[in-house]
């Protein structure tokens, strides 16, 4: 197969300018293919937050008497890994060997959250069950009609209020230190709950460390990350500024992240505006490149999206692709796994059947 080129297409005229913008470089596919075809080869250790994501569904019935709210009819419940626990299930999913390190309660959710992973022969040594705190769930409501697309209508989370045990954040600082080692790629993915906490990451040594932090980006400045995959909000809160349509702001804040976190590389993921990739290069100011959206502009479940994202950009650093392969890769996936329902992953398969169809396109 000759080398093919991505061109993507800039998002629709109805956006707003920011949104309009098109991918700023191109990438070879066929070199994204090949990187594809060694995921298997990999071993990334993935250190953070195991949360249980839950879907209950149902149809609206009629509205209670008893207060004025709707009625959802159980129809199901269903659960799938969330959080750090999804970036671990989509890196399975790619192909890789993964080394998840993190804390579950001793309960059913932690039980879920196991049993799926053994199912999928994931090792699970690095997964302490505590009776100290229970698993973190986040347990979504969504009502619809027999023929119409159900809507989300509550969110229900229950999240730990005490510490993690001192006892259990030495086990699991213990365990990540070893697994660190023996991977060729650090994922720490941190949704404040404290297994991925700065004092735990700061004492890990790897050939490279990726984070996706949700409140607390610039708490890991003294954490060997080599790059970091923040969506716009999170930037903005960082830094106490609002990016909005204002490029330069956008621009300005990325430098900054660079150069506090002592970065390679920082990925703003801008959900329907695209991704931005922000790369050091040396004595220089930090270079910046667009990718806009793959695929749709119009999702169908956004949720987990930004751990596919990390998943699929820290497996392609493992396999030797450079910043800007390892974003395009990470875009294409999440262009998929919007598109379909629930917590989800994209396979190897899948992202390979993508690009091929890209590569296709172009001739
Ligand atoms: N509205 C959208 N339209 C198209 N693609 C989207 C949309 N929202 C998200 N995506 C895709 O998913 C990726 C990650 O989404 P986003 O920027 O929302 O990350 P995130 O907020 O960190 O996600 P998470 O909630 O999982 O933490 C985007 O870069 C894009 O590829
Ligand atoms: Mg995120």
């Amino acid at each position: 197969m000759s080398a093919r080129r991505a061109k993507i297409k800039p998002s629709s005229k109805k956006q707003s300018s920011a949104a309009v913008r098109a991918t700023d470089t191109t990438v070879d596919l066929t070199r994204l293919l090949d990187i594809v075809a060694t995921f298997p080869r990999r071993t990334i250790c993935v250190v953070g937050d195991f949360v249980l994501d839950q879907f209950v569904s149902g149809e609206i019935s009629r509205i209670s008497r008893e207060a004025p709210v709707l009625i959802l009819r159980h129809r199901r419940t269903e659960a799938y890994p969330g959080g750090a626990a999804n970036a671990v299930n989509n890196l399975a999913d790619l192909g890789a060997r993964v080394l998840p390190v993190g804390v579950v309660g001793d309960d059913e959710g932690g039980k879920i959250l196991l049993d799926y992973f053994r199912g999928k022969r994931i090792d699970t040594s690095g997964i302490f069950r505590t009776r100290d705190r229970a698993t973190t769930t986040k347990t979504r409501y969504l009502a619809g009609w027999t023929h119409t697309t159900e809507q989300q209508v509550l969110r229900v989370d229950s999240e730990p209020r005490e510490e993690l045990p001192e006892r259990v954040e030495e086990s699991l600082s213990r365990k990540a230190r070893k697994n660190a080692k023996n991977a060729d790629a650090v994922l720490v993915s941190d949704y404040g709950l404290g297994a991925a906490s700065p004092e735990i990451v700061r004492k890990l040594s790897a050939k490279r460390m990726t984070l996706d932090s949700r409140y607390r980006l610039l708490e890991y400045r003294d954490a060997a990350i080599t790059a970091a995959t923040p969506n716009e909000p999170e930037l903005e809160a960082a830094y106490h500024l609002t990016v909005g349509n204002d490029m330069q702001k956008l621009e300005e804040s990325g430098q900054r992240t660079l150069r506090d976190l002592g970065l390679e590389a920082l990925l703003v993921t801008r959900g329907k505006d695209g991704m931005a990739l922000f790369e050091r290069s040396a004595g220089k100011e930090a270079r910046l490149r667009n990718i806009a959206i793959y695929g749709s502009d119009a999702p169908v479940d956004v949720t987990g999206a930004g751990d596919t994202v990390i998943a699929v950009f820290t497996l392609a650093l493992a396999a030797g692709a450079s910043y800007l392969e390892a974003a395009h890769l990470a875009n294409y996936a999440g262009g998929i796994v919007v598109m379909k329902r629930r917590t989800a992953t994209v396979t190897r398969t899948e992202l390979e059947a993508v690009l091929r169809r890209e590569a296709t396109a172009q001739r």
